[in-house]
């Protein structure tokens, strides 16, 4: 099988975290790095999650860049309230010592600028699009030999999650989504925008993560571990009895596209006032423009869990169970 090259643009943050399991137990999926950008945690503390996912995993090989630490004009406004004082569910799991790796130490627009231009990388966009926009700016050659990106922001009919319409990733750097979103527009490329309409039906329950202990004790502890704090804050602002875990969708979809459904638009983001971050999306031509965008609006979230179960956790059977307990 040829596997296919993608860079992790993340920053992790519980969801991320999840996500990176799943694409490296992909094996359609060759991950040549893992990006990191200011975030749901500072960019620092967003890498040495980062580490500690590959450390639980074993794959300290895959090298992890460190890119911007703030937004491009915006301040910088983290999601540690809701992914724990460590970013990582207050797991206080041990930093990994810096010995492990043997990496180089060049930052992510030096990995994009050696990586990308030997063709057919994708990226797999999980937090703001910081890193991205500067490399559109800076570096826009380089830019264009993206071959796609599938991100994780955005809500097309969905409400925001941090303002009424606006979702976090694209809301902490609006001015980045927005000239992502115009530059692959530019060169006739469309962004899959695996957005909160299909993401928030992605709940992980406390039978779920019952069943992973039991399918694999070690990966459901560590799981169980990362998310308890994000339970908490679920229970805490939306009375939900469980967490959505958002991330590892874009992964998923990334790998089958049969995952998700949805239709081509023109999708621009908002940059100022009350609708800042907002992905605003012409489903009616409205603006009489070419899509640049792929809006995601349904999931089949039996055939997501039952993916990331057999990969993650190891599930081999036909998961009867996995249905009843998604009650489908
Ligand atoms: C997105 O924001 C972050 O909190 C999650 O990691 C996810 O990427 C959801 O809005
Ligand atoms: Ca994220």
């Amino acid at each position: 099988m040829k596997r296919k090259k993608v860079i992790i643009d993340c920053d992790p943050g519980i969801d991320d975290s999840l996500a990176i399991m799943l694409a490296l137990s992909s094996e359609e999926l060759e991950v040549v790095g893992i990006t990191i950008v200011a975030g749901n945690a500072p960019v620092q503390m967003g890498y040495e999650n980062a580490r500690k996912v590959l450390q639980f995993l074993g794959r300290l090989d895959i090298p992890v860049l460190i890119g911007a630490d703030r937004p491009l004009k915006r301040p910088f406004v983290n999601a540690l309230d809701t992914h724990g004082p460590d970013g990582l569910g207050d797991s206080q799991l041990p930093l990994v010592p810096s010995d492990a790796f043997s990496q180089q130490p060049i930052s992510a627009r030096e990995f994009f600028e050696k990586v990308l231009p030997c063709g057919s990388v994708s990226i797999i966009a999980l937090g703001p699009m910081t890193n991205l926009a500067v490399l559109a700016k800076q570096s826009p050659e380089v830019f264009g030999q993206i071959d796609e990106i599938v991100s994780m922001g955005g809500a097309f009919r969905s409400h925001g999650n941090c303002s009424p319409v606006a979702e976090y990733n694209y809301w902490c750097d609006p001015d980045a989504a927005a000239i992502v979103y115009e530059e692959m527009d530019r060169r006739s490329k469309k962004i899959h925008m695996v957005g909160l309409d299909v993401t928030r039906k992605i709940v992980l329950t406390p039978d779920l993560l019952a069943y992973m202990k039991r399918l694999n004790p070690e990966t459901g502890s560590f799981i169980e571990k990362i998310t308890k704090f994000y339970f908490d804050f679920h229970w805490e602002w939306e009375h939900l009895i469980g967490c959505v875990i958002n991330d590892p969708l874009a992964v998923a979809y990334f790998v089958n596209r049969d995952l998700c459904r949805g239709f081509d638009s023109y999708v621009q983001i908002e940059t100022e006032g009350i609708a800042m971050g907002q992905s605003i999306v012409d489903k009616m031509h409205f603006y009489r423009h070419s899509s640049n965008a792929v809006v995601l609006t349904e999931v089949d979230t039996f055939s997501f869990f039952r993916l990331f179960l057999t990969r993650v956790l190891r599930l081999s059977e036909e998961p009867d169970l996995l249905g009843q307990i998604l009650r489908c």
